[in-house]
């Protein structure tokens, strides 16, 4: 993908320890935001790019260092339940006791929102998707600001969502005013974003917060279809996340066959002297005994799809930068975690065998 053209701005690197943050450093980087200035920072999802949520002009910034599409509306990010009251009209109580359950952490939720926020940030939605931050660097960016932040990941629109600094200085160097490098996000995947504006919940995205756990708060809970024609959530019509090489996901009825599929494939692949990355769990690995442990990347195993959550972004961009023409990977199962995951490789994936 083509960067889209910006200008050239003077950014500045601020490492972060966030078990011992620098406050005079975050403060300056608190006063870029109240200026209307863009500031990376991480999440315990992934890294977001920052602007003043009621700062128009900084919200079109946003846009543009992102060469994100016009129609695909910000999350607010807020300190706590009191904060968003000042941003969303009323909140149902069954909706403030799963605030009160999830929040701080990896959920957004859509409300019908308040004059206050810009259209800027929905896009001419009558609604806004809001979320309280765990990580304790978002925390205190947001409390030293005295802002509500909106902040898309901060990575091209149409790349993966960047999980380290280094992610972000790759895709925003140039383009953002400050990027604050404070280590990998634990979650790795963005936040579930939950329609609760009206009757019957939806699910938009999955995310770091399950169905399962959503079902247990509202049983009528639905998921959206993240591919029909006139997509509740904007950014759900973008193919996201995509490597600059091609990604194959294979299904089977179990193992064994996606295993043998992607056997057949890569030595078909190899044959017509292509580099292929094959993608595994560490059970799948001694299958492959034919494949190098150069070409084989492990993330985690099959009991805990949280460590492929957390690493699979970072791996899809770290093939990609070796020169790679092709990876290869097998589905997990779309429960719990797994569903967050399924949904963004099959939008990564450019075929599914
Ligand atoms: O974990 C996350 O959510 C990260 C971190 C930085 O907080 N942010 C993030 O933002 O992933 P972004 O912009 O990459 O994705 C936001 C998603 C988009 O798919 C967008 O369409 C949807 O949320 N969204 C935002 N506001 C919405 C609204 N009012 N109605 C429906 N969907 C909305
Ligand atoms: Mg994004």
């Amino acid at each position: 993908m083509k960067k889209p053209k910006v200008i050239k701005k003077k950014t500045i690197l601020v490492p972060l320890n966030p078990n011992k943050i620098n406050i005079n450093k975050l403060s300056v980087c608190a006063e870029l935001i109240r200026k209307g200035k863009l500031v990376v920072f991480p999440t315990e999802t992934v890294y977001g790019v920052g602007a003043n949520a009621l700062n128009k002009k900084a919200i079109r910034k946003i846009f543009i260092a992102k060469g994100r599409p016009v129609d695909n509306p910000l999350i607010v990010h807020v300190s706590d339940i009191e904060m968003a009251e000042k941003f969303v009209e009323e909140i149902p109580e069954r909706v403030r006791y799963a605030m009160k359950k999830f929040w701080p952490g990896p959920i957004t939720f859509v409300l019908k929102k308040k004059k206050c926020i810009p259209d800027e940030v929905t896009c001419g939605l009558k609604t806004v998707g809001i979320r309280v931050p765990s990580h304790k660097i978002a925390k205190k960016l947001i409390e030293l600001s005295n802002r509500p932040i909106a902040a898309p990941s901060a990575n091209l629109s149409g790349k993966t969502s960047p999980t380290k600094a280094k992610h972000v200085i790759q895709d925003l160097m140039g383009r953002v005013d400050a990027i604050i490098d404070g280590g990998d996000a634990d979650v790795g995947l963005e936040s579930t974003v939950l329609d609760v504006s009206s009757d019957i919940p939806i699910i938009l995205r999955p995310g770091g917060i399950t169905f399962e756990q959503i079902k247990k708060i509202f049983p009528n809970v639905k998921i959206a279809n993240s591919f029909c024609k006139k997509p509740k959530c904007p950014g759900m019509k973008y193919k996201h996340y995509a490597p600059d090489c091609n990604f194959i996901l294979f299904n089977g009825k179990n193992e064994k066959e996606k295993i043998n599929k992607i056997k057949k494939e890569r030595a078909n692949l190899i044959s017509k002297g292509m580099k292929v990355a094959i993608i595994g769990s560490l059970e799948t690995r001694k299958s492959f005994k034919e494949v190098s442990d150069i070409d084989f990347f492990i993330v985690g195993t099959r009991e805990n799809l949280n460590i492929l959550a957390s690493k699979i972004f970072n791996i899809l961009r770290k093939i990609d930068s070796q020169g790679y023409d092709y990876i290869l990977m097998g589905t997990c199962p779309s429960k719990g975690i797994g569903h967050a995951i399924m949904n963004r490789i099959e939008k990564a994936a450019s075929k599914i065998i």
